[in-house]
């Protein structure tokens, strides 16, 4: 590796982060100005939802894996800060990069500020306005200490000088994710799971829920769940389960969920594992709708053309409802159940091919976010060799 490659640290921590880093880090290594290291605070550890990102988004074992795992979000934050505080102190890298809106963000972002080391924030500026959401402290605080943010909708750049952050470091780069999901669509298309399933394209649902509003409650989750298992009578409900939605499920006593396994069929909640990166954009990719109160998949149907239905009162991604195919239905079951069937009963023209995704979700950001950090490290670091040597 040259004298003067800048040593860049990219974090990942919870599953919404693989895809993210995933084709950046891989552009990363390809230019010899970079020298990449990848570190997994452990904020995911289950294989279902972390190493099995890493093998089909086909990134490298990570350099450190810090082993944080579950807890409080105070603690949970503090452990990342600690044992990346000490690794940063070890490497000391020229740049710190990070992705997303969890606690492991917020976390290294704030070890980089505190050690003067540049942080570069991708997926900046989004904002709910519900401060209740643990992910709206993780963005408004990354935002706040970052040097570099990279947006991925036009109107990330307003939230984000509406909070006094100087335009020139902000860059509208596009979306990272879309760049995993234009590289892996084909493969998503050829995954097995929804035959082994006996799904037909556009005859089922996929469903997603792991948000603590929506799942903690008992008495909501329940609400919730029955109004699925009328959904579930006409459709088949896919669900591939979160491990904190299981663990409430499972202390509800609720019996209309059937696991799958195979040779199950026909209408009902189907609950599998965690789904993986490729069987799952697989799942959704055919799916008559989406139900989610995920940040993520709002933007993968959006891309996909396949409708969604938000089970939330907010969201941080606008440009979903104005450019895509995601509808906000609020956190009501009963809405939820008329929004549903409006979609399942009425043809629908957001089909395949024939809508516009967003602008600069063209699957090249990771090539844009590159050219961004080269510029910078070039302007104002000093490499690691020049440092050393002053
Ligand atoms: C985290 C992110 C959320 C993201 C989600 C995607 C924060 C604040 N939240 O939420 O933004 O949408 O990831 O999945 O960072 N658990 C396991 N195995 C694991 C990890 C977690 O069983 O590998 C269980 C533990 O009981 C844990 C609970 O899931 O307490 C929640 O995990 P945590 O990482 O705290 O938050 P998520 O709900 O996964």
């Amino acid at each position: 590796m040259p004298a003067r490659s800048f040593r860049v640290m990219n974090v990942v921590g919870a599953r919404p982060n693989m895809m993210k880093m995933a084709p950046l880090f891989k552009e990363m290594k390809s230019a010899d100005f970079f020298d990449p290291i990848l570190v997994h605070t452990g904020q995911h550890y289950d294989y279902d939802l972390s190493q099995v990102f890493f093998e089909q988004l086909q990134m490298p074992q990570p350099d450190h894996n810090l082993e944080v795992g579950s807890g409080t979000h105070h603690s949970q934050t503090a452990a990342v800060m600690e044992r990346f505080g000490k690794l940063v102190q070890d490497c000391r890298p020229d740049m710190i990069v990070v992705v997303g809106d969890v606690n492991s963000t917020m976390a290294c972002a704030l070890v980089g500020a505190k050690e003067l080391i540049p942080v570069a924030h991708v997926e900046a500026g989004l904002r709910s306005g519900d401060r209740t959401m643990p992910e709206e402290i993780n963005r408004v605080v990354t935002d706040a200490v970052s040097d570099l943010l990279f947006t991925t909708e036009e109107g990330a750049a307003d939230n984000l000088r509406r909070e006094g952050i100087p335009q020139e470091r902000i860059h509208f780069v596009g979306n990272l994710m879309i760049d995993s999901l234009v590289h892996g669509l084909d493969a998503a298309r050829r995954s097995s799971l929804k035959a082994r399933m006996g799904l037909k394209a556009k005859g089922y649902v996929v469903l997603t829920l792991h948000r603590p509003a929506n799942v903690d409650d008992p008495t909501r989750l329940l609400k919730t769940l029955k109004v699925v298992a009328e959904i579930a009578q006409e459709y088949p409900v896919v669900f591939p389960i979160h491990p904190r939605t299981k663990a409430r499920i499972a202390n509800l006593g609720f019996d209309g969920t059937r696991e799958w396994s195979e040779g199950i069929e026909g209408p009902g909640i189907l609950t599998i594992p965690p789904a993986s990166y490729l069987d799952f954009i697989g799942l959704v990719d055919e799916a008559a709708l989406v139900i989610t109160d995920s940040g993520g998949l709002q933007e993968e149907t959006t891309y996909l053309g396949v409708d969604c239905l938000t089970f939330r009162e907010n969201t941080e991604r606008p440009v979903t409802l104005l450019h895509g195919t995601n509808r906000l239905v609020g956190t009501d079951p009963g809405a939820l159940l008329r929004e549903a069937k409006i979609v399942l009963h009425t043809p629908h023209s957001n089909s395949h091919g024939s809508q516009v995704p967003p602008p600069l979700w063209d699957g090249k950001t990771a090539s844009r976010i590159v050219s961004v950090l080269q510029e910078y490290l070039l302007k104002n670091v000093v490499g690691p060799s020049l440092r050393r040597a002053g």
